[in-house]
């Protein structure tokens, strides 16, 4: 029989104090591998708000370059830019024209900060078109896939132009990752890093972000996002952009994904990166606003699951305030 009385292993021993617990912390947080994402609105100079994101605004172009001089202050590895354009069409005409407001926003987010953090860009449609998909349509309003890989070729090399470092390829069209490589090889951006989102599942969590970049969409994504059922095909999802050359695969959703997170950093050989979503900072703002969790603690705890799960790389909305956090040791 057990003596229950007194145990022979005791690991409540390593929690016993605040430098035993740091000592012995599995998990720690740095500025370095966090993201911030940004949204810069065409036709604003200062921020607007985001009612459903409390705290995340639509920036203009001068307002953003405060914002990433901050971001570069507190530390944290990149900022990845998403454009909010004034009008759009069909084939999403604004990604590819050098003005447009996310290429505008790039070159001066790249003048700015370009030697102190990684310059990264939203590579899809769906912010540009008409229609709210992330590709163009066929003459039956179904989403092209190589119709839309075309459109692809175009960004990447328009965004490498401008100056983004690193391209987030988040449409879910397949080859994607292979037709981008070969048009940033072909004009001699072979330094331009390709980041593929891609185990990206069709997820209610990204109800805020469309508020935030005024999406038009109507109807859903699930003819090229992941259900959010399918461990098994995040994993294949992310072997087949390894195989295309991607740099960086991504999982997103992280927080209700984290299954995926771990199945993927467990075989890949290339960085594995969460985007943790607005849906997710939503839900803990607007709890903690309640008074219902400890906002701090809840944020922190929830950047700590995603990199405990396999994350290299979290991309999040709190990367600047929970890197103030961490610098000064809260
Ligand atoms: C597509 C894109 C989306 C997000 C990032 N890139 C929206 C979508 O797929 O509907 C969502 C990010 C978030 O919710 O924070 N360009």
């Amino acid at each position: 029989m057990i003596d229950t009385s007194s145990p022979l292993v005791r690991p409540r021993r390593l929690r016993s104090t605040p430098a035993m617990r740091r000592l012995t912390s599995e998990t720690r947080l740095n500025p370095a591998e966090l993201v911030l994402p940004l949204f810069v609105r065409e036709g604003t100079s200062e921020a607007l708000p985001i009612t459903s994101m409390p705290g995340v605004v639509q920036h203009g172009l001068d307002s953003v370059r405060r914002a990433v001089t901050d971001a570069a202050s507190a530390g944290v590895g990149g900022v990845m830019l998403f454009g909010v354009p004034e009008s759009r069409d069909a084939i999403g005409s604004g990604a590819t024209d050098p003005d447009g407001i996310l290429n505008a926003a790039t070159r001066v987010v790249a003048e700015e900060v370009g030697g102190a953090l990684v310059v990264q860009t939203d590579l899809c449609l769906d912010e540009f078109t008409d229609h709210g998909h992330c590709g163009v349509l066929d003459a039956l309003g179904r989403v092209d896939n190589d119709a839309t890989l075309e459109r692809y070729r175009e960004m990447a090399l328009v965004q490498a132009a401008s100056g983004s470092q690193l391209l987030g390829l988040s449409g879910m069209m397949d080859g994607q990752v292979a037709a981008v490589r070969e048009a940033l090889d072909g004009a001699g951006f072979i330094d331009t890093t390709v980041l593929a989102y891609s185990a990206k599942y069709a997820s209610a969590f990204y109800g805020p972000f469309r508020d935030a970049v005024e999406s038009t969409l109507v109807g859903d994504r699930r003819s090229y996002q992941l259900n959010p059922g399918n461990r098994r095909e995040g994993l294949h999802e992310a072997l087949v952009d390894i195989e295309e050359g991607a740099d960086i695969v991504m999982v997103k959703p992280a927080g209700g994904y984290l299954d995926v997170l771990a199945d993927v950093a467990a075989v890949s050989d290339i960085p594995v990166w969460a985007y943790q979503v607005s849906g997710e900072y939503a839900m803990v703002e607007a709890a903690a606003a309640n008074g219902w969790i400890d906002r701090k603690r809840a944020v922190h705890e929830s950047v700590t699951g995603i990199r405990r799960a396999g994350a290299d790389v979290v991309l999040s909305y709190w990367a600047v305030e929970l890197a103030g956090w961490l610098n000064r040791g809260d």
